[in-house]
């Protein structure tokens, strides 16, 4: 159960840190998902401030978490009350699309046992005071419905979704409530919980450098992880260094709410041993660098040899047992 889930909310993360390109920006996200045959609740809701979860519910639990204890202003009472009451509100509309996409694909039968119909919402407020928000529907992983804000209508994305878009647009009320609330609640909701103070902690990157040989030069590969918020650099200092092909990797979430990254350079094979190479790294929790020397493992190759050497010694020795042991029994016939 809990392996599917992880690999669930991984896709859900994926997702949602993949739409903000830029890392200095907020990010208030509304995951939704109500499925069969995935070992996850038949519905549950996660709202996420910067990847760390701060609302979730789901079908198996009784009462909704209550507000915590930082949102102790009005407004932000107001807003958590709101998060609480739109749980079943959402488990109500995405419950219609579920049924509907079901339906017109006709996952029925054999096949109603493995369908997942998934919601996310987000509100991403940009370094330079400019917000974005967005809002799609996906069915089995391809998109289903989304919401253009402009015109206030639900546009499908496959003809299967018709139906449920259609639905969901002649319920004005509803209309009125989502525009709204992707116009002006997230943005507002967004402005009180940027205080929280899982946003302003501020973890400091753990740096790791591993290498790998290839014909003729060497994979050096910079790790960073454990580090919030988002924002870092990651770069090699030294001679002849060539970036490898997808070397620059994406910032992805960690289960916990920290962060991770990597870069991988080449190094000629030549070249080591002669050089210093570094690893540098920028982040907002520490003042200055984090810089790490990257050390050629000359003694721990050694130790690698002396093992082999020792397991080939070993088998060598056995051979010989229990080759004079079988001629001390074919002696003793
Ligand atoms: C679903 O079934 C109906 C009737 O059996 C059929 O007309 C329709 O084309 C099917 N749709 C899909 C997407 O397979
Ligand atoms: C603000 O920043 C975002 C993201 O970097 C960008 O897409 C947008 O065009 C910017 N808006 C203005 C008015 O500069
Ligand atoms: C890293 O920090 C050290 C000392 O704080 C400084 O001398 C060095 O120039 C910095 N390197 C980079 C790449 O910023």
């Amino acid at each position: 159960m809990r392996s599917s889930f992880v690999f669930f909310l991984y896709l859900l993360r994926g997702a949602c840190s993949g739409s903000d390109g830029d890392p200095e920006s907020l990010n208030l996200c509304i995951h939704i998902a109500v499925s069969r045959g995935f070992n996850l609740p038949e519905f549950l809701q996660r709202t996420t401030l910067n990847d760390v979860t701060i609302f979730y519910h789901d079908s198996t639990m009784a009462s909704k978490m209550p507000c915590p204890d930082w949102l102790n202003s009005i407004a932000g009472q107001w807003h958590w009350k709101h998060i609480q009451n739109w749980a079943d509100r959402n488990r109500r509309v995405i419950t219609q699309g579920f049924t509907s996409a079901v339906q017109q694909f006709n996952r029925t039968g054999l096949l109603a046992d493995s369908n997942i119909y998934e919601g996310w919402g987000c509100c991403t407020l940009f370094p330079n005071g400019t917000y974005r928000s967005w809002l799609t529907h996906k069915f089995n992983g391809k998109d289903f419905i989304s919401l253009d804000l402009n015109k206030r209508v639900f546009v499908a994305a496959v003809s299967e979704a018709v139906l449920y878009k259609n639905q969901r647009c002649r319920d004005e009320r509803d209309m009125d409530d989502i525009t709204d609330y992707y116009r002006k609640v997230i943005i507002d909701r967004l402005n009180i919980f940027k205080n929280a103070p899982s946003v302003r902690i501020r973890k400091v990157p753990e740096v790791r450098i591993f290498e790998k040989q290839k014909a003729g030069s060497i994979t050096v590969t910079c790790h960073v992880t454990g580090f919030y918020p988002r924002a870092v650099q990651v770069d090699w200092l030294g001679p002849d260094l060539h970036p490898v092909d997808g070397g620059v990797t994406d910032v992805l979430p960690n289960e916990d709410g920290t962060y991770q990254t990597r870069r991988s350079v080449t190094v000629p094979e030549e070249d080591v041993g002669k050089h210093t190479y570094s690893c540098v790294v920028l982040h907002s929790s520490v003042e200055h660098n984090i810089t790490t020397v990257w050390v050629v493992e000359k003694r721990s190759r050694f130790a690698v040899w002396m093992s082999l050497a020792c397991i080939c010694l070993l088998i060598i020795g056995f051979g010989f047992w229990s080759c004079c042991r079988s001629n001390d029994l074919r002696n003793q016939k």
